[in-house]
């Protein structure tokens, strides 16, 4: 199986990421890492450790970054609640964190594992920024990453900016220049992958806890998406990085060059990507632009069935 590490704000689709790649015999989950992002990290580490609790999994969760590297921290309640994980009923977690910085255990991780492990950041990139600053050493020995954030059309927290790139656009900075094997899957991709009823009930219907818990977090993440778009279901961002990782063939990769705005203006945050390969960078990053958006449910029912 691919090792990966999961870094991540969870978060409604964070919390659904975990649940596909805990069920997933393709992938060896080494660790969770959480970051501030949709809350605060004291939250966003609470819901990595009742999801996994939920999967009954005993995969190490590892606290990291609480604020961006350099701009102050913004959040995501109006679409995630007070929690963060609003909507189904939440355990309390039994078992807390491991006691080691996200970073460290990133580059001790990856280290340990030289051009086998791949990174699936779903939240601001800033542990993942840490850990390359903090080890350059380790940027060669990561077989890839593969984050959710970004767009290369418009944003979502700003007309310009996807939440994940705007919460800390220094970091996409640092992880987007270092050279790293990288995919990019933003708003422009899951903007294709909406749960509408239809599809909330393919998990309603599994009749199983794990199932209800999903088709909850899914109906939640739907009313946001209601009152802001009008659209009768919510974008499904996060679990887009693992299904991606298991079913390529699902999706559609560019390579182009992606630069982080970082003007302090309106397009802050904007990951500007160069589509048509007007500037002649080379490119930095595969971008996903199309998704097979039924077969992706298919995908996620099936593995959520499994629990
Ligand atoms: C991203 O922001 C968060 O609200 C979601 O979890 C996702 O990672 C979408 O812009
Ligand atoms: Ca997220």
């Amino acid at each position: 199986p691919r090792p990966v590490i999961l870094d991540l704000d969870p978060g409604h689709d964070d919390a659904v990421n975990i649940l596909l790649a805990l069920a997933s015999p393709e992938l060896r989950v080494l660790g969770l890492t959480t970051v501030f992002g949709n809350v605060g990290l004291e939250r966003t580490t609470r819901n990595a450790l009742i999801t996994r609790q939920i999967a009954r999994s005993d995969v190490p969760v590892y606290a990291g970054a609480d604020r961006p590297l350099v701009q102050e921290r913004i959040s995501a309640e109006a679409v995630h609640g007070e929690s963060g994980l609003d909507g189904p009923h939440l355990p309390a977690p039994t078992r807390g964190t491991e006691d080691e910085h996200a970073a460290a255990f990133i580059i001790r991780t990856v280290r340990a594992h030289p051009g086998e492990v791949t990174l699936v950041p779903t939240g601001p990139l800033t542990n993942v920024a840490l850990a390359f600053r903090l080890a350059p050493d380790i940027i060669p020995l990561v077989r890839e990453v593969v984050w959710m954030g970004g767009s290369t059309d418009t944003g979502n927290w700003t007309p310009a900016a996807e939440f994940n790139a705007l919460a800390d656009p220094h970091a996409a900075h640092v992880v987007f220049g270092s050279g790293v094997p990288l995919t990019m899957i933003g708003l422009n991709a899951s903007h294709q992958a909406i749960a509408h009823p239809a599809r909330v009930e393919l998990f309603r219907d599994l009749d199983t806890p794990t199932g209800a818990f999903v088709a909850d977090l899914l109906a939640f993440f739907a009313e946001h998406h209601l009152e802001r778009y009008g659209w009768d279901g919510g974008a499904l961002h996060d679990p887009l990085t693992v299904a991606y990782l298991l079913r390529p063939d699902l999706f559609t990769v560019q390579p182009m060059h992606v630069q982080i705005d970082l003007s302090g203006g309106p397009s802050h945050g904007r990951t500007v990507a160069d589509l048509w390969h007007v500037t002649g960078n080379a490119p930095n990053a595969q971008v996903m632009t199309r998704v097979n958006a039924d077969g992706f449910f298919e995908l996620l029912r099936d593995r959520i069935a499994t629990y």
